[in-house]
């Protein structure tokens, strides 16, 4: 198994190629195992920001490194094989015909042998919920199955960073919480984008909170998610949820 990797990111700028600046100076240390969430408003800078960890992005200036090696364009082949990025939107990253082919195609890519590619599907598929679709046709299954296949892939590479871009999303509650358990049971760093506060708390251990393409702070995960001040005035404050849960909980049980 190889060890988890430091990531670095250095006083980061982007902007797109229409002008829009989307990082303005963003600097981030994450050690090594680490599990580093990162919270913010949409349109913040999150996506952008986790596609310079594998140099899908470089940035105008600045620089990122993984276990001290840059991400630039001479350095990508060595990049990718220790960072694994499961992307937003799941159709960035399935393009074979078939659920088993996609969830190969990364372990095979990095010289696996067809008997360890078939262990390592059969466990990412297991961990996602998705035995018996190894032959589903990937263009054919749900949002959210085409979304636990996306974290199939990667989980598969079983690589020194991952990094997940909206993993919750369209996952069912008894979905969201096994993965969870596999982030936190992952030897990886792991950098994890969320929307959803609340099991990106309970996955990580600091946040860092993106505002405007900035950092506007990081800290231990749950300090920073009960500092209602600074999560209002990033446009994340989810304390509304708090009413609801206490109604909930005020409720004798039904069972
Ligand atoms: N291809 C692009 N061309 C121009 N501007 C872009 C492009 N992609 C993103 N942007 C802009 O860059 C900024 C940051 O976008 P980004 O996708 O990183 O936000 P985000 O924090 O991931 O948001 P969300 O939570 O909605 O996914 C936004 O203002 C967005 O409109
Ligand atoms: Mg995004």
């Amino acid at each position: 198994m190889s060890q988890p990797c430091s990531i670095e990111a250095d006083q980061l700028v982007y902007r797109y190629p229409d002008g829009r600046l989307a990082l303005d100076n963003v600097s981030l240390k994450i050690a090594p195992g680490e599990r580093l969430g990162i919270i913010g408003a949409s349109g913040a800078g999150k996506s952008t920001f986790l596609l310079h960890l594998n140099g899908v992005l470089l940035p105008n200036s600045g620089l990122v490194r993984i276990g001290g090696e840059p991400v630039v364009r001479a350095n990508l082949q060595n990049i990718r094989s220790r960072v694994g990025i499961v992307f937003q939107n799941p159709d960035d990253q399935l393009f074979t015909p078939t659920v088993e082919e996609d969830v190969a195609f990364g372990p095979l890519n990095m010289g696996g042998t067809p008997g360890e590619t078939r262990e390592r599907v059969q466990v990412a598929l297991h961990q996602m919920r998705l035995d018996g679709y190894e032959k589903r046709s990937t263009h054919d299954l749900s949002f959210g199955e085409k979304r636990r296949v996306a974290l199939a892939t990667v989980l598969a590479m079983r690589p020194r960073v991952i990094a997940f871009d909206e993993p919750f999303a369209n996952l069912d509650p008894g979905m969201v919480e096994q993965l969870i358990h596999i982030i936190q049971g992952l030897e990886a760093t792991v950098v994890l984008i969320s929307q959803e506060i609340l099991p990106a708390v309970a996955a990580v251990d600091t946040l860092a909170v993106f505002h405007q393409g900035h950092i506007a702070a990081t800290g231990p995960a749950l300090e920073i998610a009960s500092d209602r001040a600074l999560l209002q005035r990033c446009g994340i404050d989810f304390h509304y949820y708090a009413g609801v849960w206490e109604k909930i909980l005020n409720r004798p049980s039904v069972t």
